[in-house]
C-alpha cells in the first residue's frame, strides 16, 4: 500500500468518527492548553492515537511528529522520514460549531518536504489528498489554483490566530490587508490553504504555525499550482524553526512578499 493509499484509508476512517463526535458535541469534555482559547479535546487525543498506532504498525521506522500528547518534539534527523499530524485543526470551529472549518491533517515527509498529505473536512465530507508529482484531489475530482492576477482582485486569508499572536499579525500585515480585495479568516490553517488549492481564495497568511497544522495543505497546494513559502519568499523546510507561512496561487506570491515586506517584521 503506498503513502498516500494508507493516508486515504487512514482519514476515511477517521472522518465517520469525527462527524459522529461534532455531532454530539455538547457532551465533549474540553480544556484549554496554554491559553484560555487553546482547546484540547477528548476527539483532538483519540484522533492522534488511533494515526499514531497505525503509523507505527505500518511504517515502524518512521519519525511522528504531532500536536498532541507530548508528541510534538522535532524529530532527531531532520531530514529523515517523517509523518506529521495534526488530529483536528481548527478546533475551536469543531468545538463551536460555527460552520465545519475543521479538518483532520496527515503528511510524510523527508528532507523537510512533505511528499503525501491528506486533510478530511468531516463536517462537510470533503477529502483532499495529494501526492508529489500526481496532483491533487478532492473527493477524486483534480484541483486547479485560481488565476487571480492582481491584489487589488485577490482573496486573502489572514489567520489571527491566537491573542498572543494578534500584535504581531497586524503590524506584519497592515499593508496586505489595505490592498487585498477580499479578506477572511476560517480560522483553521488547513480550511485556509485547501481553499487555495479549489481556486476558492487566493492567498493565506499566518505569523506562526507548526509544521504539523500545514504540512497535509503544502503538498495539496503545490500540486494544485501554487505556492507555499517563509513570508520573505524563501522555501520552506518544515524544521527550519521558522514559523511564518505565505500560501498562494502562485502567480500572485511575488506581490504577496512584497506587500508583506511593507510590513513591519
Ligand atoms: C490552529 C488553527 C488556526 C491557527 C492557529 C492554530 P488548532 O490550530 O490552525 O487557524 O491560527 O495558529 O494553532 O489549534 O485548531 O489545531
Ligand atoms: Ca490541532
Ligand atoms: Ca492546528
Amino acid at each position: 500500500m503506498s503513502e498516500l493509499d494508507f493516508i486515504r484509508t487512514a482519514l476515511d476512517d477517521l472522518a465517520i468518527f469525527v462527524r459522529a463526535k461534532h455531532a454530539a458535541r455538547d457532551g465533549l469534555v474540553v480544556s484549554s492548553k496554554t491559553e484560555a482559547n487553546d482547546l484540547l479535546t477528548e476527539v483532538d487525543v483519540a484522533v492522534q492515537a488511533e494515526l499514531v498506532g497505525r503509523i507505527r504498525d505500518a511504517y515502524p521506522n518512521d519519525a511522528i511528529f504531532a500536536e498532541e500528547s507530548g508528541m510534538n518534539e522535532r524529530p532527531r534527523d531532520l531530514n529523515g522520514r517523517v509523518w506529521l499530524i495534526d488530529p483536528i485543526d481548527g478546533t475551536q470551529n469543531f468545538v463551536r460549531g460555527l460552520f465545519p472549518a475543521f479538518g483532520i491533517s496527515i503528511a510524510v515527509a523527508a528532507n523537510g518536504r512533505p511528499f503525501a498529505g491528506g486533510v478530511a473536512v468531516p463536517g462537510n465530507g470533503q477529502l483532499f489528498l495529494a501526492e508529489a508529482g500526481a496532483g491533487a484531489f478532492r473527493n477524486g475530482e483534480r484541483l486547479r489554483v485560481s488565476n487571480v492576477d492582481s491584489i487589488s482582485s485577490a482573496r486573502a486569508e489572514v489567520d489571527f490566530s491566537c491573542p498572543s499572536d494578534r500584535t504581531n499579525t497586524l503590524s506584519q500585515f497592515s499593508p496586505l490587508i489595505e490592498k487585498t480585495g477580499q479578506i477572511r479568516c476560517h480560522c483553521a490553517a488547513v480550511i485556509g490553504l485547501c481553499s487555495l488549492a479549489t481556486a476558492d481564495m487566493d492567498a493565506y497568511v499566518h505569523v506562526k504555525l507548526n509544521a504539523y497544522d500545514y504540512a497535509a495543505a503544502m503538498v495539496i497546494v503545490e500540486e494544485a499550482g501554487g505556492r507555499l513559502t517563509r513570508l520573505d519568499g524563501s522555501p520552506i523546510h518544515l524544521f527550519d524553526g521558522r514559523p511564518g507561512v505565505l500560501g498562494s496561487n502562485g502567480i500572485l506570491h511575488n506581490a504577496f512578499v512584497d506587500v508583506i515586506a511593507e510590513g513591519h517584521q
